[in-house]
């Protein structure tokens, strides 16, 4: 997989190539990544890529010529899709992001001030996407989320092929509890089915807290358990 990602801050995004999942992906050759710095396709000296808003308003927003020649050159380079983070699109959730773990490149798009000029979505931009309902100060931190969501799914970046499966959300319910060593913490014991051996019944146990927890905290995510996955 390859993805792009295009920001007035590169440098937040050599973070990802140093530590975790990603790096790991990175050095095992199954994820490719290139940042492109909007600021290099602006036409000044001053390297503007903002402006105010026409009609007035706060902030600024992206103006279309750096961003568009930036795209550009970052669909040539990269390719594929162009997703533009931003709150007003349509939500990420594991879903989406196992659609996009089969998308071998893409490129995403992170929005700073108040926004990107209109006319950029319309001609380049291939899907809206929010990490949820809440505004962040730019899509930077958003594209960090959706590519490790991304990545540690593609195949072989995980190192128990399992455990990805076992994850919240893969299975339309959230997680169970999760013990280790010792057997007795600050007067606490571990439950007695996980010590038993009988993986039939833990398995059972393991299923039903899951369930649980999922109608107390999320009763929204009912009807979409996957019981046999
Ligand atoms: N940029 C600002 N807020 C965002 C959000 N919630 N999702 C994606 N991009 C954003």
């Amino acid at each position: 997989m390859q993805a792009g990602v295009i920001t007035i801050f590169p440098e937040i995004f050599s973070t990802i190539t140093r530590f975790g999942t990603i790096r790991k992906a990175i050095e095992s050759n199954l994820f490719e990544f290139k940042s492109f710095d909007i600021r290099d396709y602006a036409s000044d000296r001053r390297r503007t890529v903002d402006a105010r808003p026409y009609g007035g308003g706060p902030g600024m927003i992206l103006m279309p010529e750096p961003l568009a020649a930036c795209i550009d050159y970052a669909k040539q380079s990269v390719g594929g899709p162009v997703i533009f983070l931003t709150p007003r699109g349509e939500r990420f959730d594991q879903k989406m992001a196992e659609e996009l773990a089969q998308v071998p490149k893409f490129t995403l798009v992170c929005g700073r001030y108040e926004g990107i000029d209109e006319r950029i979505i319309k001609t380049r931009v291939d899907q809206e996407v929010s990490i949820g309902d809440y505004v962040i100060s730019g899509g930077e931190f958003a594209a960090l989320v959706l590519l490790d969501a991304v990545v540690r799914l593609l195949p072989g970046v995980l190192g128990n092929k399992e455990s990805a499966h076992q994850d919240s959300f893969s299975n339309g319910m959230l997680e169970g509890p999760h013990y280790t060593r010792p057997e007795k913490f600050e007067g606490l014991d571990v439950p007695r089915v996980l010590l038993s051996g009988n993986h039939q019944e833990i398995k059972k146990w393991r299923h039903q807290q899951a369930l649980d927890w999922t109608r107390k905290r999320r009763p929204d995510l009912e009807g979409n358990y996957n019981q046999y996955r």
